[in-house]
C-alpha cells in the first residue's frame, strides 16, 4: 500500500487554519490529524470539537482523529455528525475497547487502536477483527516536539510482524518524532502512514509544501530499504 502523509494540526498555524488547510491539500497531504485530548488521559488540551467542526466544510481531505481521552464514546459520538472518516482510541484509555471499535465502525468509519510505547502490539489480539488500522505511538502522547521513545522502530516492526502472522494486512500509523531522519527506517519497519508534527510537515524554517516534497524523498528510501529487507 502507498505510504501517505497526515499533517498533524496541532502543529499547524492556529490563527490561520482554514488557509493552512489549504496549503496542506494543495501540497499533497492524504488526510489530516488531529489530537483531541482531554487534559486527564493525557496532560494537554490543543484543541477541541469545535474546530473539527468548523474546519469540515472547508476541505475534502480525509480527517484522522487520534482521541487521547478518558471517555472516548463521548467524543465519538460528537464527532461523527462532524464528519470524520477515521478515529483511533488508546487501547489503555478503552476499557471496553471492543464496544467502543464497532460503535466507530457501525457509522462507516474505519476504526483504529492507539498503542502507548510501553503497550505491546498483542493487546490488539481479539479485536483484530474490528480494527482498519493501528497508531504507534513513537513518543509518549500529549505533547508535539519531543524525542523518539528508544523502543520505537523495534516498536513498528514487531507491529508489522505480529500483522503480519495474524494475517491482517491493514495500515500502521506511526505519531511522534516523524522526523526526515527518522522517515527511511520507520517506512522500512513497515509505517504505512507518517503523521507529521515539527519534526517534518511543520519543521520551521520551510515550508509545509517544500517539507512534504522532502517528507516523500525520505518515504522514497525507506520503501527500497522494505524491498531489500523483504524482495
Ligand atoms: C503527540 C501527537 C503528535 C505530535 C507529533 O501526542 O499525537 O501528533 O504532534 O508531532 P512532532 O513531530 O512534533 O512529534
Ligand atoms: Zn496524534
Amino acid at each position: 500500500m502507498p505510504v501517505r502523509i497526515a499533517p498533524s494540526m496541532m502543529c499547524a498555524d492556529l490563527w490561520r487554519l482554514a488557509e493552512q488547510v489549504h496549503e496542506l491539500e494543495a501540497a499533497g497531504s492524504d488526510l489530516l490529524h488531529f489530537d483531541l485530548m482531554d487534559g486527564r488521559f493525557v496532560p494537554n488540551m490543543p484543541m477541541g470539537l469545535g474546530v473539527l467542526e468548523a474546519l469540515r466544510p472547508h476541505t475534502g481531505l480525509p480527517f484522522d482523529v487520534h482521541l487521547m481521552v478518558t471517555d472516548n464514546d463521548f467524543f465519538i459520538e460528537r464527532l461523527l455528525p462532524i464528519g470524520v472518516q477515521q478515529i483511533a482510541v488508546h487501547a489503555e484509555s478503552a476499557v471496553h475497547l471492543d464496544r467502543t471499535l464497532s460503535l466507530i465502525r457501525s457509522h462507516g468509519v474505519a476504526a483504529g487502536v492507539a498503542l502507548n510505547p510501553a503497550t505491546p502490539p498483542t493487546a490488539l489480539h481479539y479485536v483484530l477483527d474490528r480494527l482498519d488500522f493501528v497508531l504507534v505511538m513513537t513518543v509518549n502522547p500529549g505533547f508535539a516536539g519531543q524525542t523518539l521513545v528508544p523502543s520505537a522502530l523495534r516498536k513498528i516492526a514487531d507491529t508489522a510482524a505480529f500483522l503480519r502472522v495474524q494475517g491482517r494486512d491493514i495500515p500502521i500509523a506511526v505519531d511522534g518524532n516523524v522526523s526526515f531522519e527518522h522517515i527511511p527506517a520507520m517506512v522500512a519497519a513497515g509505517a504505512d502512514i507518517l503523521v507529521g508534527g515539527t519534526s517534518s510537515v511543520f519543521h520551521p524554517g520551510a515550508s509545509p509544501a517544500a517539507n512534504i516534497a522532502r517528507m516523500r524523498r525520505a518515504i522514497a528510501e525507506g520503501l527500497a530499504q522494505r524491498q531489500e529487507v523483504r524482495p
